[in-house]
């Protein structure tokens, strides 16, 4: 678990037996790393910040709760030395509007958002009680092919609603996947940090995409980067996601990514090396997904499956009657129309440069997505209505004053 603690010196989360601060270089001092001091931070709604979920490169995300440990919710905080880069800072809300746009049960939904004391953005969203993928590796190593294959399923039915939606999630990763267990404890994948997402300004466009959010500058992780972000390239769609889900599949089965070494090597490798078949380190592996795998790691994104329709269609076919599976028609029905995504992402992210302030907390039943975004949606139109009132005051405050300077002149 992450122990909670900060570089002294720049405040950079950092872990108990890191020697120096990977942001600022101080070496560890004697007595250890400083703990969080966000840690006990209140948010507007009341909950206190109780402990440190996960950081990444852009900031952390705590746990948060009332007295008694009562309705947990996670909060992404942005680094506050980043959040004056305009970048991060669009990035940071173009997150929190998509996820609590999309409606689509895999993806944990932002609820609300606001600033820290220190100005440090943040966005609260549902609490996932579970662990990453990343840390369920590295403990079991491999998984079930049974397990794999809900992982595939769900994961691709989610990603095939997104991207007909025209969002690109672009840093999918073992961190990035929570291994949560529905009401019934079955295995239900919930998808984290669309911090590097896209929107695509025309969701059924051919050819190079055009984009409606600037590309990121530095992309994600090495082992689990498409041939093309590998390459830099700033028009990578949909299929990018393809292939690096093909690489999390691969690491599950496998016991390690097609591409180890240096992150200059694993990118060489992405580009011009063809992965050993999973089957060479697992023999167990059914020879079809085998196969499925091999074309969603294929180097040129036209030799690769054409979306995650088609990859669940194949799965299906070659494994039927697999648990833990969502119909992709229903999640379709059920998550926002793209005419509602564009428009949140252009009122939040586009034209704004701030998001309207958290006011009350979430009180809807967290495991509706449905119902807490209902709650959620009025926050922003009370604090658009206040600020109104706000401009109405300080209007007539300067026209009395005007008025009242224009008489003592005249006098
Ligand atoms: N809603 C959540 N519920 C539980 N844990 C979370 C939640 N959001 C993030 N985490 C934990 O925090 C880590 C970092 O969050 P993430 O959104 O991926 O941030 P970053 O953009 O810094 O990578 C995740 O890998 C996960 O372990
Ligand atoms: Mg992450």
């Amino acid at each position: 678990m992450d122990p909670g603690l900060t570089c002294g010196g720049c405040g950079h989360p950092v872990d108990r037996l890191e020697p120096v601060c990977p942001a600022c270089e101080t070496p560890r001092p004697g007595a250890g790393w400083t703990p969080d001091p966000r840690l006990g931070d209140r948010l507007p709604d009341g909950r206190v910040l109780r402990r440190r979920l996960g950081f990444g490169l852009t900031g952390s995300v705590y746990l948060a709760d009332r007295e008694g440990g009562h309705e947990p919710i996670a909060v992404k905080v942005l680094r506050p030395d980043l959040s004056g880069d305009p970048e991060l800072a669009r990035r940071f809300r173009l997150e929190a509007v998509l996820t609590r746009s999309l409606n689509i049960p895999q993806v944990v939904p932002a609820y609300e958002w606001g600033e820290l004391p220190d100005g440090a953005p943040f966005f609260t969203m549902e609490f996932v009680d579970g662990p990453g993928l990343d840390r369920v590796l590295a403990e079991q190593g491999t998984l079930p092919v049974e397990t794999v294959l809900v992982l595939a399923r769900q994961v691709l039915s989610a990603l095939d609603v997104a991207h007909g939606l025209g969002v690109i999630h672009r840093d999918l990763k073992p961190a990035n996947l929570l291994m949560a267990r529905d009401a019934q404890g079955r295995l239900l994948v919930r998808i984290l940090d669309f911090g590097f997402a896209r929107l695509l300004a025309d969701a059924s466009a051919d050819g190079p995409p055009r984009r409606l959010t600037r590309a990121r500058t530095v992309l994600g992780t090495p082992t689990y980067m498409s041939p093309e972000q590998a390459r830099g390239s700033l028009v990578v769609d949909s299929r990018s996601d393809l292939y690096s889900l093909g690489v999390i599949l691969y690491r599950a089965l496998a016991g390690v990514a097609p591409f180890t070494g240096s992150q200059q090597d694993v990118l060489r490798h992405h580009i011009e090396t063809p992965p050993h078949p999973v089957t060479v380190h697992r023999p167990d592996v059914p020879a079809e997904l085998g196969r499925i795998l091999s074309q969603m790691l294929e180097k040129d994104p036209d030799h690769r499956p054409a979306s995650a329709g088609a990859v669940l269609a194949v799965l299906n076919a070659a494994f039927p009657g697999s648990t833990g599976s969502f119909d992709p028609d229903q999640l379709r029905a059920a998550a926002a129309p793209r005419a509602e995504l564009v428009r949140q992402v252009e009122r939040h992210v586009l034209r704004t440069r701030s998001l309207p302030a958290m006011a009350d907390a979430p009180q809807a039943d967290q495991t509706s997505v449905a119902a807490t975004r209902a709650a959620a949606t009025p926050v922003g139109a009370r604090s658009g209505r206040r600020r109104a009132w706000l401009a109405l005051a300080v209007g007539l405050g300067l026209l009395g004053l005007g008025v009242a300077s224009w008489l003592v002149l005249r006098a």
